[in-house]
């Protein structure tokens, strides 16, 4: 699949709804950068920056670190060129402020409307992702062991890195999550949908399927809106 330019995709949806492992696929195919907030968190956290030492226990009890300093960080990264044709947000936004401010910052850099897409989720699927999910330490590729487990246990399939579990995957940090979810990210799927801007795909069926589901709401778009 190929983009052209200035489109920003966002994938919205609960902890665990599949956003990370659809997005890295879904930046790859189309050649723009992988933008998440929560992945420039916790290399900030891992490299004991200022911004990682604020964070830290904020991201510990589950809930969302402030919009400003979320908002100084996306626009430092989305100024480099690379952001230039395109980006794939990954649980960004959060807050409604934030969506305000995103629509600002990309209408001044000339960006079309935002392609918003909802995970839709049972929160029993949600609870076997989280406490299944394993990352690799040096890639970030994410494995889950009940339903995508890496060839060799513990082991990245790609680069041979340590796999390993995020520490707000406890089931308590968890509740906490998903409470900020509901109450604070929930609103932007209705504030989306009044824009016109919000799709929804079935993120409780298989990988391959959710994939599908993507490439096809991208397709109705080509065809209304002409190539992306
Ligand atoms: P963040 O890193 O953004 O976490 P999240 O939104 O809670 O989402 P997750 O990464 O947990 O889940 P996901 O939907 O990406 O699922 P994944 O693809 O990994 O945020 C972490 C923290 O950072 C926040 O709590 C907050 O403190 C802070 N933060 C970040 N952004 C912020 C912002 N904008 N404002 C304020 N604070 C912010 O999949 C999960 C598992 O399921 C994996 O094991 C995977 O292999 C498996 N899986 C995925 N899809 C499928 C499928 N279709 N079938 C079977 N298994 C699947």
């Amino acid at each position: 699949m190929e983009m052209a330019t200035n489109r920003a995709f966002i994938f919205l949806g609960p902890p665990g709804a599949g956003k990370g492992t659809q997005s890295k696929r879904f930046a790859r195919r189309c050649a723009v950068p992988h933008f998440s907030t929560g992945d420039m968190l916790r290399d900030a956290v891992s490299r004991g920056t200022e911004l990682g030492r604020l964070a830290r226990p904020i991201m510990e009890r589950g809930e969302l670190v402030p919009d400003d300093v979320i908002m100084k960080m996306v626009e430092e990264r989305l100024a480099e060129p690379d952001c230039a044709g395109g980006v794939v947000f990954d649980g960004f936004p959060r807050t409604l402020p934030q969506a305000e401010q995103l629509g600002r910052v990309l209408e001044s850099k000339g960006f079309g409307k935002p392609v918003v897409v909802d995970f839709e989720v049972s929160l029993d699927v949600l609870m076997r992702r989280l406490t299944g999910r394993w990352s690799c330490s040096v890639c970030g590729a994410i494995y889950n062991a009940y339903d995508a487990p890496p060839k060799v246990r513990g082991t990245c399939d790609h680069d041979g890195g340590k796999l390993v579990q995020r520490p707000d995957d406890r089931p308590d940090v968890v509740k906490e999550r998903l409470v900020a979810y509901e109450r604070q990210t929930m609103p932007l799927a209705d504030y989306y949908r009044r824009q016109g801007l919000l799709d929804a795909v079935d993120a409780s069926a298989g990988m391959e399927d959710v994939s599908r589901a993507l490439e096809a709401i991208i397709k109705r778009i080509e065809g209304r809106d002409g190539r992306l």
